[in-house]
């Protein structure tokens, strides 16, 4: 096992991580799309200002000079003072400790850059739900995906939600990100939002217009294509509502649905609906290999359930933020 820089790492490195990623997929999530080998090295090195990612892979050693095989990979994104985990491990070299040991190592890491804790997604019905439980990690936050597929959409019916928007709001599209004039009432509805979350954090908002800014520049370097819908509220010019997907080069058959938020006040005027529809017409002509849109909901947010069953979207798995103290962690790990 290894420290591993994808900036300077090798193609046949780069290319033997998407392997075993796509080797895990089949395994874990098999309806989920496979990666290309397109701005993987991007879309590992690059991090917002202020974050670093860290990288290990464990591979094996015996091979001729330029072949690569990766067969397990663990990276931390160290985010305020918070590190953010991913595991993986070949389906086939499970249970053999391997997992554990990459943990260790991330953990460590962290334990002495002073992070005070580590956050995991992890994903239900996958093994890495007993595999974090194992190693002490507490359950804090769920969400449910929902995969909406573009060939079952009723275009009609949706064409109607997209213009059912009460009188005084207009909606925009902004492919690439929201543009220059927008960013301060972009960012104030973000910050307005905020306030109602649960969650951890492991992905945390852009709620100042500074680091919108950063953030749409990072999505477009890790070759993550943001799309934006967002709805003005005529009278103020404050955005109401904003609902943002990225169109991801490493699997551009699935877009995710990052965020979808209708500032409190605005709530009642059709604008989720509205906004959300728009936003699959445009995607379906601005990018023709797109099959599927993805999304996270928590369970309790009923009204935003209501209109993705609507809008055609179909419940998939929970997915799940763990916690763990870093210095237990790092503890139980030395002991076991
Ligand atoms: C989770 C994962 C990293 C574990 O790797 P691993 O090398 O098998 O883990 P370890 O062998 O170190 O397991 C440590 C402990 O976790 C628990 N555990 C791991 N897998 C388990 C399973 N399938 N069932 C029950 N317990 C399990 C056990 O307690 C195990 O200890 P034991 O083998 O002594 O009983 C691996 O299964 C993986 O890569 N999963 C991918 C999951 C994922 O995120 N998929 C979707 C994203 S693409």
């Amino acid at each position: 096992m290894r420290e591993w820089d994808p900036r300077s790492a090798s193609a046949a490195e780069v290319r033997s991580l998407v392997e075993t990623v796509n080797a895990v997929l089949a395994a874990d999530l098999p309806d989920d799309p496979p990666w290309r080998d397109v701005q993987v090295r991007d879309y590992l090195a690059e991090t917002m200002p202020g974050e670093r990612r860290i990288t290990w892979v464990a591979e094996d050693d015996r091979l001729p000079e330029g072949e690569s095989k990766i067969f397990a990979h663990v990276s931390i994104l160290l985010l305020g003072d918070i590190g953010v985990l991913e595991v993986l491990v070949r389906p086939e070299l499970r249970r053999r400790g391997l997992g554990r040991q990459l943990v260790a190592v991330a953990a460590r890491r962290a334990y002495l850059e002073g992070f005070s804790s580590i956050g995991v997604e992890a994903i239900g019905g996958t093994t890495a739900i007993p595999f974090y439980e194992s190693l002490g990690f507490e359950r804090e936050y769920v969400e449910t995906r929902g995969v909406l597929n573009l060939d079952s959409v009723d275009w009609l019916a949706l064409g109607g939600m997209a213009s059912g928007i009460s009188p005084g709001y207009r909606i925009e599209y902004h492919p690439g990100g929201p543009p220059d004039h927008l960013l301060e009432a972009y960012a104030q509805a973000k910050a307005e939002a905020q306030h109602d979350d649960e969650d951890l954090e492991l992905a945390p908002r852009s709620s100042d217009p500074q680091r919108l800014r950063d953030s749409i520049e990072t999505l477009h370097r890790r070759g993550l294509k943001p799309y934006i819908v967002l709805a003005i509220h005529e009278a103020t010019g404050a955005v109401a509502g904003l609902t943002e997907v990225v169109v991801p080069a490493q699997h551009p058959e699935r877009a995710d649905q990052y965020d979808t938020i209708v500032v409190r006040e605005h709530r009642g005027y059709g604008i989720d609906r509205a906004i959300k529809a728009r936003m699959l017409f445009e995607l379906r002509a601005a990018e023709p290999t797109l099959r599927q849109v993805q999304t996270w909901n928590a369970q309790h947010n009923e009204s935003m359930l209501k209109v993705n069953a609507e809008l055609g979207y179909q419940s998939d798995r929970d997915w799940y933020e763990y916690i763990a103290d870093v210095t237990q962690l790092v503890q139980s790990l030395e002991l076991s």
